[in-house]
């Protein structure tokens, strides 16, 4: 049984969340990436966008080794990712990296990405299916899972949107993972609906947030 505590991440756990990320979804990231494993600092550029967009939305679990045993991103205003890749140069540099093969993936993997990019953003914007609230990323090291760190860093969340009024979170999950949607059910969230891409289908779920919570220094 691993103890741990809930905290905000900071910049320099982002190469650990990066590693977690790629080992909790190997085989998305090896169908986004030709089926080979992109080098780290590809991992480690998204996450630190998406950690830089907005920093208190980055909660982790850690043990008392300081080890990262899980993580989530629950942005409040999910469109600052797209501000802050442009504001921050975050584009050009990614372009010049994949051009100089510092992400070890050529072409495909980019059509791919970026295809599936644009069925989310459809998705995220019909009517009905819009909330600028998201769990955009969860995930739990393999051998501490099925102690309530999800539970744990999703409740966290919660208090982050509760302060921040949020209305309305969403998130997607595949309809086989289980372990997720018990999760997220045992907190309050419901099917929505279903996207597609180039994998398969997604079910979408909601949360309608109510009250006022405390947040965690
Ligand atoms: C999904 C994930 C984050 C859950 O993390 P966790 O810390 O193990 O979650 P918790 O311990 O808080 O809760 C897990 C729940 O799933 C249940 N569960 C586990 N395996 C299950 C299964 N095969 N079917 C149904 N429920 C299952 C557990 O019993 C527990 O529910 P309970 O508290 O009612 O007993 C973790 O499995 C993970 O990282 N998976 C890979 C990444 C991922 O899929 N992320 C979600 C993407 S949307």
């Amino acid at each position: 049984m691993n103890k741990y505590v809930i905290m905000r991440a900071r910049l320099t756990d982002v190469p650990d969340i990066a590693r977690l990320f790629t080992e909790s979804f190997m085989d998305s990231v090896l169908h986004h990436c030709g089926g080979r494993l992109p080098k780290p600092q590809a991992m480690q550029d998204v996450f630190t966008l998406v950690y830089q967009a907005e920093p208190s939305a980055a909660l982790l679990a850690k043990n008392q080794a300081g080890e990262v045993l899980g993580y989530c991103f629950a942005p409040v205003i999910v469109s600052r990712l797209w501000w802050q890749a442009l504001i921050d140069g975050h584009l050009m540099k990614w372009a010049w990296r994949w051009l100089t093969g510092q992400y070890g993936f050529g072409l495909n993997p980019v059509k791919i990405i970026v295809l599936n990019k644009l069925a989310f953003l459809r998705s995220a914007a019909t009517p009905g299916k819009a909330a600028s609230a998201r769990i955009l990323s969860i995930a739990v090291a393999p051998s501490a899972r099925g102690q309530g760190i999800a539970s744990a860093l999703m409740a966290e969340a919660d208090k982050y949107f509760k302060d921040n009024k949020v209305q309305r979170v969403r998130l997607e999950v595949r309809p086989d993972n289980h372990p997720a949607i018990r999760v997220y059910e045992k907190l309050g969230y419901y099917p929505g609906g279903t996207t597609y891409d180039s994998q398969g289908p997604w079910l979408i779920m909601f949360k309608e947030i109510s009250g006022n919570g405390v947040t965690i220094p």
